[in-house]
């Protein structure tokens, strides 16, 4: 069955998400750069230097608009995808979610029915806590995997982003899976998971 999905963000995991969506289902990308939205429009991709997704979007069968609307963009939908920015701030060991928050309120103004879906990276509890306070159930996390492996002199591993900063790494994952543990835990213990449990093997 056809579904309506809305993409927010027409960045790498946006324009990414989409694009696959779009195979099968009707998608509507919502930006806030006119000349990107225009330049999708004209199936010219925003992720610059990656020839395969511009490849992509010339594929004909796929069902994929771009627009600056977000009435356009909510009332029909029904999977919202929220795929923007949420900058993390090591001074405060904060995340910045004021975008994803106030698409979260649109939506709920807009269009009740759709199921939004949080691609963003955000802290902890951060799907529950919104819930809770905008009084919604309709918001839920799409689970992202995260490294940690400071002698690694890469950004990414097998899709998954390697982070350097141990505290914002502690801060962001809910479960923690390691093959030994350390003192550098200790004081996430309790979501911490390693073979260490099964004795000293
Ligand atoms: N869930 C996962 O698997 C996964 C994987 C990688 C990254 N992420 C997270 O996804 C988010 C997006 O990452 P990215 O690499 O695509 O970022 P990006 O910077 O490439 O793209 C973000 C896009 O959002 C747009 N944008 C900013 N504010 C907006 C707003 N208010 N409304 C609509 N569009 C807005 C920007 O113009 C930009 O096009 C980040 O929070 C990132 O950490 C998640």
């Amino acid at each position: 069955m056809k579904r309506n999905i809305t993409i927010v963000g027409v960045g790498y995991v946006g324009i990414l998400n989409g694009l696959l969506l779009a195979q099968n289902h009707n998608v509507i990308a919502l930006g806030i750069d006119a000349e990107r939205v225009q330049k999708l429009n004209q199936r010219i991709s925003s992720i610059a230097h990656d020839a395969e997704i511009q490849e992509y979007i010339l594929k004909p069968e796929l069902s994929f608009v771009a627009t600056l609307d977000k009435e356009k963009a909510y009332e029909n939908a029904d999977f919202v995808i929220i795929a923007m920015p949420t900058n993390y701030d090591p001074t405060t060991n904060y995340f910045n979610t004021d975008s994803v928050v106030s698409v979260i309120k649109d939506v709920k103004q807009i269009n009740l029915n759709a199921t939004m879906i949080i691609k963003s990276t955000v802290p902890v509890g951060f799907t529950k806590h919104i819930q809770r306070e905008l009084a919604i159930d309709n918001v839920i996390f799409s689970p992202e995997v995260f490294i940690y492996e400071p002698e690694l002199n890469e950004d990414h591993f097998f899709n998954s982003k390697n982070m350097q900063n141990l505290d914002e790494f502690k801060a962001l994952c809910d479960v923690i899976i390691t093959n030994r543990n350390s003192e550098d835990l200790a004081d996430v213990q309790e979501k911490v998971y390693t073979r260490d449990i099964f004795g000293n093997n």
